[in-house]
């Protein structure tokens, strides 16, 4: 989502339409401002892109020279107007735009409905206005901060009032929020494109930190009130650097976006020692119990993961997993039953072969879980249970950032379906949500090794043929490394199953080949090193991928990147990382477009 604030002597619509329309590639499935125009709180706000808004104020503008404005990546609640930003209190007195998730807030919203508040949308955003009116105590900086000691979750907040019209607010947690400083007017902004046209002049809000805004002030403080010193930042990127926070492109954005959208994705899914999707899925005990079989059905980079789920959720829940690509599985006669679970992984949540699968699945009778990246989306709408992963919008047609959330999303599954049937022990459920929480860190970890695999990527670079090798989810996992080679580098390869490789394709091994040899498995891990052998006696040229201590791959490959180790099961969510990498900088080497390869889509909706 998108956030923008202006106070000044200007008149504030043009200007926050305009920082919105910069951040329409953050999300664009609603948009609103609210605007002081001298006695009260004006609010305009429509569903669908920042142009419907737009022409919803030309017939009717909003005058005043204070005021916010949102564009909305669905979270809580479909995409409609009512659950479009801003969001006023009961008394519209209070207009609030808000990035992130509250995640305690059914709990407020249940204690603030005893009180007789009505809530008008499905948000979690309403309880922050409604809250701030119920704390209303004269004083708008107390009532903000006041407010804020009950919200958990992650928030970067706009906030303006009827009571206090000369100031804005503005409060940053675990959300990202800057302030633009002005002549005679200052401005908020989730990021810096929204306001990059008016001035290069920003405060970052730290975690923690908020800033009372006047036209010729910027006060900063903590949410305790105490006062920050903190330097002006110029920012000297261009519009197009700003929209990619700084990168080169918008995959290698949301590539270091991954521990966030680990971290969201985890989010309030855990309590304290368990795992908590009684929200998200429907299903009793006994009836998870009665789960005969799981069929993953996706498509592209949403189906490696499901190639991997087929390996969590069988190891963790023991539950029999089949996965289709769903081109193929609505066309086949798979054996589907009430007592089927069928789950469709998709980012975009429009994937006609997804969706055609869905129905399918549905008509004969599976109930339907949908991991999906799009609140509101085709898939989540027409699924029985929905479990969002909180990766944000992805850009780049190379999917990365929504891969790993979708895997995380899986981990919880499998977590929670084996502590509902009861085949782990509090004690193993807890290792597995320490473990899942450390990956965040481990991802960022694995991220500095970016220059070594930068230098494997150049040397590839100039070869038409590769192989990836590796048993178990290391295997999996090479099929998504090798779709993102083929998808960004043009470079042809394949992902083997090790074991499989005397079958047939060693013969196509043969001097200088390139090979990626994952192992990443103790299991298996001597058995990888003798496949290694075999194409290196061939005269491969190895880069192989092992965990930290592993010293004995050393010996027999090229290269090593050494990735930190995880439980065997979480091990894809760091193996990828560097495939990924990988399949940037040769596209880079090669020239080619990262953000838009040729001949594909970010989404495909047609069949
Ligand atoms: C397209 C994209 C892929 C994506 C696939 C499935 O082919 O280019 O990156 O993995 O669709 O998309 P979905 O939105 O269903 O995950």
């Amino acid at each position: 989502c998108g956030i923008v604030g202006y106070i000044g002597e200007q008149q504030a619509q043009n200007i926050l339409l305009d920082g919105l329309s910069k951040l329409e590639y953050r999300g664009y499935d609603s948009a609103g401002l609210a605007i002081y125009n001298g006695e009260t709180i004006g609010l305009t706000k429509a569903m669908g892109r920042i142009r419907n808004l737009e022409d919803k104020l030309q017939v009717r503008s909003l005058p005043g020279t204070i005021g916010i404005g949102h564009t909305r990546w669905a979270t809580h609640g479909k995409p409609s107007d009512a659950n479009s930003h801003p969001h006023m209190d009961n008394s519209d007195r209070f207009a609030v735009v808000h990035n992130g998730i509250i995640e305690n807030y059914l709990e407020l919203k249940e204690k603030l409905i005893a009180k007789g508040y009505i809530f008008r949308s499905e948000t979690d955003t309403e309880v922050i206005v409604n809250l701030l009116a119920d704390l209303w105590n004269g004083d708008l900086l107390a009532t903000v901060q006041a407010a804020v000691k009950h919200l958990e979750g992650a928030y970067a907040l706009a906030i303006t009032s009827e009571y206090e019209p000369d100031k804005l607010i503005a409060v940053r947690y675990a959300s990202p929020l800057i302030i633009g400083i002005g002549q005679g007017e200052n401005f908020i902004a989730s990021d810096i494109p929204a306001i990059l046209k008016y001035t290069r002049d920003i405060y970052i809000l730290e975690d923690g930190e908020m800033a009372v805004l006047t036209p010729d002030h910027v006060h900063l403080m903590r949410l305790d009130g105490t006062k920050i010193e903190r330097d002006v930042m110029t920012v000297d990127w261009d519009i197009t650097t700003a929209e990619k926070g700084g990168y080169d492109h918008f995959m290698m954005k949301e590539i270091y976006e991954q521990p966030k959208a680990i971290r969201d994705t985890l989010g309030s899914r855990i309590k304290e020692e368990t795992v908590d999707l009684t929200n998200e899925i429907g299903l009793n005990k006994e009836e998870i119990n009665e789960i005969e079989r799981i069929h993953f059905v996706a498509c592209g980079t949403a189906y490696h993961a499901g190639l991997v789920g087929k390996y969590v959720i069988e190891d963790l829940a023991r539950i029999p997993v089949e996965c289709d690509v769903a081109s193929e599985y609505r066309y086949r006669n798979p054996i589907i039953t009430a007592k089927t679970l069928v789950i469709v992984v998709s980012q975009s949540g429009e994937t006609a072969d997804t969706l055609a699968a869905l129905r399918e699945a549905k008509r004969q009778g599976a109930r339907v879980l949908a991991i999906t990246n799009v609140v509101g989306s085709s898939v989540a709408r027409e699924a029985d249970d929905v479990m969002i992963t909180w990766a944000g919008p992805e850009i780049a047609v190379a999917s990365t950032k929504a891969y790993t959330s979708q895997l995380i999303a899986i981990y919880l599954l499998g977590a929670y379906f084996a502590q509902e049937k009861e085949l782990k022990t509090a004690a193993e459920i807890t290792t597995i949500i320490s473990e899942l929480k450390q990956l965040p860190e481990k991802v960022e970890e694995v991220l500095q090794q970016e220059e070594t695999v930068k230098a494997f990527a150049t040397s590839i670079a100039k070869h038409n043929n590769l192989f990836f090798l590796g048993r178990g989810l290391d295997n999996a996992v090479g099929l998504e490394g090798s779709l993102k080679l083929k998808e960004l580098s043009y470079i042809h390869s394949e992902a083997y199953a090790a074991g499989e490789l005397k079958h047939g394709t060693l013969a196509l091994i043969e001097e200088g080949i390139p090979v990626i040899a994952l192992a990443t498995q103790p299991a298996i891990y001597d058995k990888m090193v003798s496949n290694v052998e075999e194409v290196k006696a061939r005269g491969a040229h190895v880069l192989g991928l092992t965990t930290v201590g592993n010293n004995e791959l050393e010996k027999t490959v090229d290269e090593v990147i050494y990735i930190p180790a995880v439980s065997d099961l979480l091990s894809p969510v760091i193996t990828v990382i560097p495939l990924q990498l990988l399949a940037y900088y040769a596209c880079l080497a090669r020239g080619y477009d990262v953000d838009k390869p040729r001949n594909l889509a970010k989404s495909v909706t047609v069949e």
